[in-house]
Formats: C-alpha cells, structure tokens, sequence
C-alpha cells in the first residue's frame, strides 16, 4: 500500500502571494493545488450573473434559493498544468480576476450558505491527501488537522504593487489606489466576518514575506513541507 500524503494548508491576506506559492509547492512536490479564493470568486460571479448583488446590499433568502443552482468544480487543464475553476461547465479562470468581482468577492464569501456548500467541497478534495489548498480559513476550518499549515502576509503597500504589477499586464487602467483599497477592505471584511473569520492557526507556521525574494520564500515553505513529510 502506498502511503497517504499529508495535507498543506496556506493561509493569509489577500495577495500575499499565496497562490503562486502554492502552485509552485504543488509542482514540486506532485501535490494537488486547489485554489478556494477561485472558487469564492466563482461564486461572486455566479451571484452576479444571477443579479444578487446588485448594490452592496445581499438578498440572502434569494442567494440561499439560488445556491443548489451553483456548480463550481476544477477541471485539470494540460496546457497550463493547472487545475482551473469552472461554473456551471463553463471556465471562468480569467473571468473571476476582474475588479468587479475582487469588489463583491468578500460580501459573498461572509454568506453562510455558500462557505458551507464550498467548505464540504473543499473537504470532500482533501479526503485522500496530496492536497495543498489556500485560502482564508484552510488550517482553521476546512483542514483543522492538515499535517503542515502556513500563515502568508506582507505590509498591505508590498502586496498591492505587486498585484498591480500583475493586473497591468492585461489591464493599463489599473489604479494603485483602487487597488490598495480593495485589497485592505477585503482584509478588513475577511477578517471581521462572523463564519470562519480570517485567523492564523495556532499551529500555523507563519511568514511575512514583505522582504522576501520569491525563491527565498519558496526554499523557506519547501524546507518545511519536506520536513513535514519526513516526519509522517
Ligand atoms: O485568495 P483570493 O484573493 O482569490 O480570494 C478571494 C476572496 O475570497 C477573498 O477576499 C476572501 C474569500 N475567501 C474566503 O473567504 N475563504 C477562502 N478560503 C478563500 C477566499
């Protein structure tokens, strides 16, 4: 019998750099890597397209109807060696970039209907191990006994040039401010929200990565997912 692999939970605030560390871990160690911000913005483009969010004002008896109509699965995609998140079938791995869904993602994400229906998801993924997953409430909630679990952040003005960085790349428009602000109000939101609040595990080990290098941040996760695997 082959042994199980252990489970890595990455969590932290928003654009910390979790995902690209988290892919890169997955590579390297032929883990499965699950995006579930990809899957809350999924959902916030589902309540979108289905008019739920309108203003900043949820209809929360209309979101817990219309959630059995929500279909949000990964399906593995050989060019880009990454798993990517459909709705409905259709995938929305681009369209859950955008600002106007980093603008509704966190008000979505506090809805108790959709964490539950996500987190049982995410759970069901984790099952058999060799899962490294990120997101807000991973070592908290989704995976409380993940074998190694990790607490990314940085200072708020490092992690929004980075993301503009990334965002003008497709978009030239990209305001600094804009996005400094949405990503401290998301933090704000994530953090104060009453089901699964962002929260850095006891057991989480944690790094501020405001003055890393990629790679430096890339041998410090590894040496501790090795050692971790070591141990099990
Ligand atoms: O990681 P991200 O920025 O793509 O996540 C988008 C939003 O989803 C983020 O503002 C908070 C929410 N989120 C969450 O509440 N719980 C998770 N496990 C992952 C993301």
């Amino acid at each position: 019998m082959t042994k199980r692999k252990i489970n890595i939970a990455i969590d932290g605030h928003s654009s910390a750099g979790k995902s690209t560390m988290a892919k890169a871990l997955a590579k390297e160690l032929n883990f499965v890597y699950v995006d579930t911000g990809a899957m809350y913005r999924a959902a916030a483009l589902f309540c979108i397209k289905e008019r739920l969010v309108e203003s900043n004002e949820i209809d929360s008896k209309k979101i817990d109807q219309a959630v059995d109509r929500m279909y949000i699965g990964f399906k593995y995609n050989p060019k880009t060696e990454q798993p990517e998140v459909h709705l409905g079938g259709v995938n929305v791995e681009q369209e859950i970039r955008s600002m106007e869904v980093a603008k509704k993602v966190s008000l979505v994400a506090a809805i108790p209907r959709i964490r539950h229906k996500l987190v049982e998801l995410q759970q069901r993924i984790a099952e058999n191990g060799g899962v490294i997953m990120d997101g807000r409430d991973i070592g908290t909630v989704v995976m409380p006994k993940a074998e190694l679990k990790f607490f990314i952040t940085a200072d708020a003005k490092v992690r929004a040039e980075r993301r503009v960085a990334q965002l003008r790349v497709t978009n030239t428009d990209i305001q600094f401010d804009d996005v400094l602000n949405n990503l401290v109000e998301r933090d704000r939101i994530d953090s104060s929200r009453a089901v699964s609040p962002l929260r850095q595990a006891d057991d989480a080990v944690v790094l501020d990565n405001s003055q890393l290098t990629p790679e430096e941040q890339f041998e410090f996760l590894l040496s501790h997912a090795r050692k971790a695997m070591a141990s099990e």
